[in-house]
Formats: C-alpha cells, sequence, structure tokens
C-alpha cells in the first residue's frame, strides 16, 4: 500500500504567484518520487489554476457541501470539485468543527462526496481536555460512529473512505502526538474501523494491513523530524500536513523521508478470514 501524504494548506497562500510558487516547487522537489501519493489540498480557488499546472500530484478539496447544487449561497459541491479535477475531499477538520460543524452535518457530507466518487477524508481527534479526562478512545468512536451512520456495512460505498486521526491539541501547536501514543489510537481506529466498515482486509497484530482496508493517516505538527515514525512506527498509512506543507522544501523533505520505505507489508495474514489478530493497548487484549 502506498503512502498517502496530504497537504492541508488551509487558507494560504494569499496571491495566485504564491499559489504557482509553492506548488511548482514541491512538484519538482518531489518529481522522482516512487512510492508515496501526493495529495495537495488548496482553497478552493485555485483548484483550477493548479489543475493546469500538470503534475503526478493529486487535487483534494478542504470541504464540500451535501447538496448537489442549488440556492445555498457559499457553498461548494461535490460535483463541482469532481469537475475541477479533485479526488479528494476533506471534511470533518477540527477547524470547520469549531466553526459549528456537526456530526450531523459531516454525515451528509461524507454521503454526498462519495456519491460524487471523491474520496473523503474523514478527520477525527480528541481535545488537550478529553485526552486528559482518558476519553480519546471513546471521542473517536462516537464521532466515527456519528460520521458514518447510515453508512456504515455498505462495503462498496465506503472503501475509498480515508480516516485522518488528528488530535486537536497537536494541530498547529507544535507539540506533536508521541509516535508511542499514537500507534496505541492506531490500532484501536484500525479496531473500529474494521468493525463499523466491515472492510474486507487482514491485519497482523500490529495493525499493518493487507487487502483494502481503508487507510488511517496521522495529521498533527508533522515535519521533516518526525513524518517517518507515524508511517514506520505508529503504522499509519500517510499524514495529513498542515503548517509545514507551505514550506516547500520541508514538505519535500518530509515526502522524501516516507518515500524510501513503502509500507509494512510484511507479516500480513494473507487472507481475509485468516487468522484473529491480537494486540496490546491500553492493558487489553482486542481482538479484530
Ligand atoms: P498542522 O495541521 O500540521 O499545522 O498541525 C494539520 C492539519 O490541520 O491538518
Amino acid at each position: 500500500m502506498e503512502p498517502l501524504i496530504v497537504a492541508n494548506w488551509k487558507m494560504n497562500p494569499i496571491t495566485l504567484a504564491e499559489v504557482k510558487n509553492l506548488f511548482n516547487s514541491v512538484k519538482n522537489g518531489i518529481k522522482n518520487i516512487k512510492n508515496a501519493k501526493v495529495v495537495i489540498c488548496p482553497p478552493f480557488v485555485y483548484l483550477s489554476n493548479i489543475q493546469y499546472l500538470k503534475s503526478n500530484i493529486k487535487l483534494g478539496a478542504q470541504d464540500c457541501f451535501w447538496e448537489e447544487k442549488g440556492a445555498f449561497t457559499g457553498e461548494i459541491s461535490p460535483l463541482t470539485l469532481k469537475n475541477l479535477g479533485c479526488e479528494y475531499v476533506i471534511i470533518g477538520h477540527s477547524e470547520r468543527r469549531k466553526l459549528g460543524e456537526t456530526d450531523e452535518m459531516i454525515n451528509k457530507k461524507i454521503k454526498a462526496a462519495l456519491s460524487a466518487k471523491l474520496k473523503p477524508i474523514l478527520c477525527i481527534g480528541e481535545t488537550g481536555e478529553e485526552r486528559k479526562q482518558g476519553k480519546t478512545f471513546k471521542v473517536l468512536k462516537n464521532q466515527l460512529k456519528n460520521d458514518l451512520k447510515y453508512l456504515i456495512s455498505n462495503i462498496y460505498y465506503l472503501k475509498s473512505l480515508i480516516i485522518a486521526y488528528e488530535p486537536v491539541w497537536a494541530i498547529g501547536t507544535g507539540n506533536s502526538c508521541e509516535p508511542r501514543e499514537a500507534k496505541k489510537v492506531y490500532l484501536f481506529l484500525r479496531k473500529i474501523s474494521h468493525q463499523l466498515i466491515n472492510s474486507r482486509a487482514s491485519y497482523n497484530s500490529e495493525g499493518i494491513c493487507s487487502g483494502s482496508a481503508n487507510k488511517l493517516l496521522y495529521g498533527g505538527s508533522v515535519n521533516s523530524e518526525n513524518a517517518a515514525s507515524y508511517i514506520q512506527e505508529a503504522n499509519f498509512q500517510g499524514l495529513l500536513v498542515g503548517g509545514a506543507s507551505l514550506n516547500a522544501q520541508e514538505f519535500i523533505k518530509i515526502v522524501k523521508s516516507i518515500d524510501p520505505a513503502p509500507i509494512l507489508q510484511n507479516n500480513c495474514f494473507a487472507a481475509h478470514g485468516g487468522r484473529i489478530g491480537q494486540s496490546r493497548l491500553a492493558g487489553q487484549y482486542y481482538s479484530y
């Protein structure tokens, strides 16, 4: 499985000249990359400009609306995004949840994105307070259950869904989640997503998967020093990068730090329905 590195440019850069400069620098810097897939999510208005700067970088959006078209001032249709060449769309980012986006809205957006044949990158994560209170797993499970309501158990429908674990306390703070802690969350999410989505995949005790498992990404203060550890130690299948993706050289370093090491595929159980994996997680054994 090739790692997916997603750049979330958020509300940056301000001018088209800067956008082209940043994009072209990244494009040139990663042209020899072999194993990683890179996605850039610029502000909506730059999607078509970037689409014409041909490259092997994939395009994503930072949000979409849940209706296809109509009187919804200021919203963006998933169909418009698809027509502009987007393959991915970030949904439920904590910065949008903070502005009032609810699980119910996120649920509708995921459904609309999937219907438009976009690959949704669903962001979930606990706040610092919830983490302190030991509620991380509970929060993540609730978000997943509510965000995927009415969609779960439909393997075909959800197979292109990507889940990004983005601890809110780690976003934009420089205070990234330790790979050891991230790995516990990874194993938990692997188990929960498997239960909810019922994907046809097999795992070993490290949560390393084969088959059609949904990709799990880590995001939150990723930089060129820590990027590889989330893939190699915590076993995530990719990264969601915010601040560091605005610096072309730093982002290129991140991608290169991932590229030489394709995601661990060794020790996978060969087939769905094979052995049951067990992993020690937060003091308890979970089977999956
Ligand atoms: P950050 O942002 O890398 O700046 O922490 C990540 C994100 O918000 O997706």
